[in-house]
């Protein structure tokens, strides 16, 4: 006695119907069509007052498990659908961290970093602090201060990059550390044992002992009763520490408009150790830099009395510390970032 006939067809097409739902706006839309006022069942249940009560009665339950076997269809198809789109995220979001991969090895620093670093340990050792100035200088911390009056000849000793700002000719790139000096005197009283290290820039055309890009590391102290045997000492102590005891250093006369005397400081050529080969011209030593005592002149732009405080300064070539510790032929490299050179040094 089945008083409604294709009720178990409707649960299986319904079953058929909610398996193929790939997603719970799928399966929304389903159930609103199998479940809902002008589905087929809410149909059925409209028709069943034709019918005699005992089969209405027979009917009605026969709906009514209908409806509910249709209705867990969904829900476990709901439940299906979050399992899988679970899975989906766990795999995609997957992390093995077993898995070796070729790839691109540590890192390491720049040669030229690390040359700075180690210089700043020696003078650090010393007894020297580190300070750091900007790149970008004022006319008068590059030159004016340090004794080169606009004009002066000496400002041909370095081809300046100018900045197209404020009036002509009055903000650059720092062309030496120098300028770090001044900086350095204005915010502190004296004594000053200082180091400063720093990135300058030249108009030079870059050749094996050149860049335009370049790095110094400036060395200025002020005190009482300081002397050129003081610089002279300090610069061949700093050549042994950094160098090692084969390696010396020589001054030779030279000029700077913010030392007076000046000199040029040499060092004992790491190539051929004093020999004389090509890197040096035959003559066995490398310039590494200039120094001297510190111009009086320097010393009254800051406000200092120079009849109190005297002081010596030096600045030299990072780049050509890396150059002559590392035996780099020519120093473009430096700038080019050939990881295959770099991963030598
Ligand atoms: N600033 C000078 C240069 O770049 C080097 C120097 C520094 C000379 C300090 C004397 C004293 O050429």
């Amino acid at each position: 006695m089945t008083p409604l006939t294709g009720v178990d067809g409707l649960v299986d097409d319904a079953a058929e119907r909610v398996a193929a739902c790939m997603s719970d706006e799928a399966l929304r839309s389903a159930a609103a069509e199998l479940l809902g006022k002008r589905s087929l069942l809410a149909g059925a249940h409209r028709s069943l007052g034709t019918l005699e009560p005992d089969d209405r009665r027979a009917a009605g339950r026969q709906l009514h498990e209908a409806r509910s076997r249709i209705e867990h269809l969904v829900a476990d198809r709901h439940q299906e659908l979050a399992r899988r789109a679970r899975q989906r995220m766990l795999h995609d979001d997957r992390l093995d961290l077993t898995e070796v991969r070729p790839g691109p090895s540590r890192g390491r620093l720049h040669v030229v970093q690390r040359t700075r670093d180690e210089l700043e340990d020696v003078f650090v050792g010393m007894g020297f602090v580190v300070e750091e100035g900007p790149e970008v200088e004022t006319d008068w911390y590059n030159f004016e201060a340090l004794n080169i009056p606009p004009a002066h000849p000496a400002r041909g000793m370095w081809d300046t990059f100018y900045l197209d700002l404020g009036d002509p000719e009055t903000i650059l790139l720092r062309t030496h550390t120098s300028p770090v000096q001044i900086r350095v005197m204005e915010a502190q009283p004296p004594p000053i044992y200082a180091v400063m290290p720093g990135r300058c820039y030249r108009r030079d055309t870059p050749d094996a002992r050149h860049i335009p890009i370049f790095h110094q590391i400036e060395g200025l102290v002020v005190d009482r009763h300081v002397t050129f045997a003081h610089l002279a000492g300090t610069i061949e102590t700093f050549t042994t520490a950094y160098f090692g005891p084969n390696i010396h250093s020589r001054l030779r006369p030279a000029y700077f408009p913010f030392t007076e005397p000046s000199a040029e400081f040499e060092v004992t050529c790491t190539i051929c150790q004093g020999s004389g080969c090509r890197t040096c011209s035959q003559t066995g030593w490398i310039e590494l830099g200039g120094c001297g005592m510190v111009d009086p002149a320097v010393l009254r732009a800051v406000g200092l009395d120079a009849d109190t405080w005297s002081g010596f300064a030096f600045g030299f070539g990072i780049d050509r510390c890396a150059q002559m510790r590392h035996q780099i032929p020519d120093m473009r490299i430096l700038l080019e970032n050939d990881l295959r050179y770099l991963r030598q040094i």
